[in-house]
């Protein structure tokens, strides 16, 4: 026989020489929920391991994930007036303003802080717009979202990170920021971003669910893949920095034929779906929490992530699953 693959595989030391994929510690966004109050920090039911954490316990919680090297973290707020227009999401006292102005005091350059862009948590009737009757008005909630980057980059965000996906918001973000004189605030985008059921466990801990109808008018319908690519290269076009695929297990082609297909920074979101079944299902003592975790991590990497946005980010640092 010519060809023995065996061969390769037979020690540790020969399978650790020829692994393809390898992942580093830099690589890990973490997720927060951040609320107004005080010395709050309530676990989220859906999501085991999650909470939500008022300013003061979020700063030392992420004291606690930066001494393991943690020191990516993307911010949703949560708990705020929801109104028709979703005013509270650009105040200038916002709780993600708040929270990115304390951890900017605390940790300076040490932190990397980007914020999540989107009204879903802030409007009366769920949605990630402004609602014209029953249909979300693209134009309008592009202008609102655009108010809520600035005054995140005003705060003192690093990179801000639109979820709405309605047309046309990465340029008008790139242009208010940059007449604002946030030339080098940072912008991720999520650019391809599915109409998912994985998104469940989220919707409750953000409080974000549609009240009525789905998100089905403006996030993609799964079942596309070319205009997947379309709306990668438009964000690109539009001036996006990094480009993020959302959720990740169950679209690792796209993640795939995005990395392919664009020259920058491609990031994946493995969302609260994904995270929760994971977690329930090493609960019940059906699969091995760290080997099922990494395994997925590695999968992300292997179809082309540079990044990945992972609520098991802590475990994984802080408990060393990196190491072989
Ligand atoms: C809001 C938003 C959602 C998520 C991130 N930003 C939910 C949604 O679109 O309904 C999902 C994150 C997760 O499930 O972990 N636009
Ligand atoms: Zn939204």
């Amino acid at each position: 026989m010519l060809n023995r693959p065996r061969r390769l595989r037979k020690t540790a030391i020969i399978r650790e020489m020829v692994a393809e994929t390898h992942l580093s510690k830099d690589m890990f966004i973490y997720p927060y929920f951040v609320t107004q109050g005080k010395k709050h920090r309530f676990p989220i039911t859906a999501m085991p391991g999650i909470h939500h954490f008022s300013v003061d316990e979020l700063i030392k919680d992420v004291e606690q994930g930066l001494k393991h090297g943690l020191n990516k973290i993307l911010l949703f707020g949560v708990g705020e007036e929801k109104t028709k227009d979703a005013s509270s999401s650009y105040h200038k006292n916002s709780i993600v303003s708040k929270a990115v102005v304390e951890l900017k005091k605390q940790f300076g350059d040490d932190l990397y802080v980007i914020t999540d862009v989107c009204i879903c948590a802030y409007t009366t009737h769920g949605h990630c717009g402004i609602l014209h009757k029953d249909y979300v008005n693209n134009d309008e909630s592009v202008e609102v979202l655009a108010k809520m980057a600035l005054s995140h980059a005003q705060a003192g965000a690093d990179m801000v990170a639109p979820s709405d996906m309605m047309d046309g918001r990465i340029g008008a973000i790139r242009k208010l920021l940059d007449r604002n004189g946030f030339e080098n605030t940072a912008i991720m985008s999520y650019a391809i971003k599915f109409a998912s059921a994985y998104y469940g466990p989220f919707r409750e801990a953000a409080g974000s669910s549609p009240q009525k109808g789905d998100r089905k008018s403006y996030q993609m319908d799964f079942r596309n893949g070319n205009e997947a690519m379309k709306e990668g290269l438009l964000d690109e076009m539009e001036g996006a920095d990094v480009l993020m695929v959302k959720p990740a297990l169950a679209y690792l082609d796209v993640i795939h034929n995005l990395k392919q297909n664009t020259l920058l920074p491609v990031s994946c979101y493995n969302v609260s779906g994904e995270y929760s079944m994971v977690k329930m299902a090493a609960k019940q003592g059906l699969v091995d929490e760290q080997k099922i975790v990494m395994e997925n991590m590695y999968a992300f990497a292997r179809a082309g992530a540079d990044t990945i946005i992972t609520y098991h980010a802590k475990d994984i640092l802080q408990k060393k699953w990196l190491l072989p």
